[in-house]
């Protein structure tokens, strides 16, 4: 059994009052708390060993560049990664797909097509618009059905030999559903394209072996990994990686340089133009190392089990909307209240010491697709409880009673 409370207070800031009640945090898709040891291991850097990494001859120099070098390995360990060359700093999971799309630009061609699904982010949507808006190929999208599974049927009549890249996420951040990404992976690479996964929304919540679904690119923010903000990883494939054209040129990422014409490193570096976010990258394996000690899969059935009993309470509280009813869902829940704008639920639950996310959440298509324009959205992480999804339903009924 895990003992909540015990990883509870590891999580300073869940432990104060907003308008004089305990602070409920149900926002964690859009991002999660930081254990204390996170954020000793970036004040510990700073106390100790703030310099460059990968540039200097002195002992704190090379002692950052052993922490931050030792943080990629476990970054690679945990998600089953072959080499860390694989395994490249980024600022989030907007950065690591920017910075595929971008390459892209070298590659496609008028006639090319890419993929993506109905259920993306805008983060997966707009640099691929980008991307063949600048080249000539065309953008298409696997659908979704009314309980936000995608269509996956359909993908055999989208994909072709034309298609050169399919980039959907694992996890709908808005509708929480999980995405049969090994199906999409294993068919896209029947017609010879890459595949990009978004792991923003499942990492946090699930076992990744990366060898075993075998994308060609996977990417995640640390800021919902129990980690710090401004930092994410890209995963490629080395041999994939070391073909594509660098997103930012600077130092570090360099073989030669002349007045003329410059050469490219091999990956990580290649992608990593610039000094990094180093105590951001030491501290996101703080943040793994918790995930661990706690266990992924530990991790996972408590917020399937939060997920369950608060779906089934906010059903019972009647007038409830709930978008997104796929067989396989994440901790997520968007609701609409019938007859109440989103943001006036988010608002009063916010004076109720409630924290959750309004609004589209970054998908308009998929609000399209519901004819509607937002939603509330609660998101689960280890340290939330049954008393809170308790609070938060009663907190609901008083909503209920004022806006309707
Ligand atoms: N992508 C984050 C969310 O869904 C910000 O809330």
């Amino acid at each position: 059994m895990l003992d909540i409370n015990s990883i509870r207070v590891q999580f300073p800031i869940l432990n104060q009052k907003l308008y004089k009640r305990d602070l409920i945090y149900l926002d964690n898709g859009a991002t999660s708390q930081t254990p204390q040891v996170v954020v000793d291991a970036i004040a510990n850097y700073y106390q100790t060993i703030n310099s460059n990494v990968h540039r200097g001859i002195h002992t704190l120099s090379q002692r950052a560049t052993i922490a931050m070098e030792d943080a990629r390995v476990k970054i690679q360990k945990h998600l089953n990664v072959r080499s860390e060359k694989e395994i490249i700093f980024t600022k989030g999971t907007t950065d690591g797909i920017n910075i595929i799309a971008h390459a892209m630009r070298f590659i496609l061609k008028k006639g090319d097509e890419v993929i993506i699904s109905a259920l993306e982010h805008h983060s997966n949507i707009i640099p691929w618009q980008m991307a063949c808006e600048i080249t000539g190929a065309t953008l298409k999208h696997i659908p979704m059905n009314n309980k936000g599974e995608l269509i996956l049927e359909s993908l055999d009549s989208i994909l072709s030999t034309n298609t050169k890249i399919v980039a959907v996420n694992h996890v709908s951040n808005t509708l929480g559903t999980i995405n049969p990404i090994k199906e999409i992976i294993d068919k896209a690479h029947e017609y010879g394209a890459w595949v990009l996964i978004d792991g923003a929304q499942s990492v946090p919540h699930m076992k990744i072996d990366i060898q075993e679904l075998n994308p060609d690119f996977f990417v995640f923010s640390g800021h919902k990994a129990y980690g710090p903000t401004g930092v994410g990883i890209l995963y490629g494939k080395e041999n994939i990686l070391n073909t594509l054209h660098p997103y930012q040129g600077g130092g570090e990422m360099i073989k030669e340089v002349s007045l003329e014409k410059s050469s490219y490193a091999e990956t990580p570096f290649r992608f990593e133009a610039g000094t990094p976010n180093i105590e951001a990258n030491i501290a996101l394996a703080y943040a793994i190392d918790f995930i661990n000690d706690i266990g992924i899969d530990n991790i996972s059935k408590h917020e399937n089990d939060l997920l369950d009993y608060a779906t089934e309470q906010l059903i019972k509280l009647g007038d409830i909307e709930i978008y997104g009813n796929s067989e396989n869902k994440a901790g997520v829940i968007s609701f609409n209240l019938k007859g109440a704008h989103n943001s006036d639920v988010g608002s009063i639950l916010d004076k109720l010491g409630i924290a959750v996310r309004t609004g589209q959440h970054c998908t308009q298509p998929i609000m399209s697709f519901f004819g509607i324009k937002g939603t509330v959205r609660i998101t689960f992480a280890i340290y939330n409880t049954f008393e809170e999804i308790d609070i938060f339903i009663n907190a609901m009924k008083r909503v209920k009673t004022m806006l309707k």
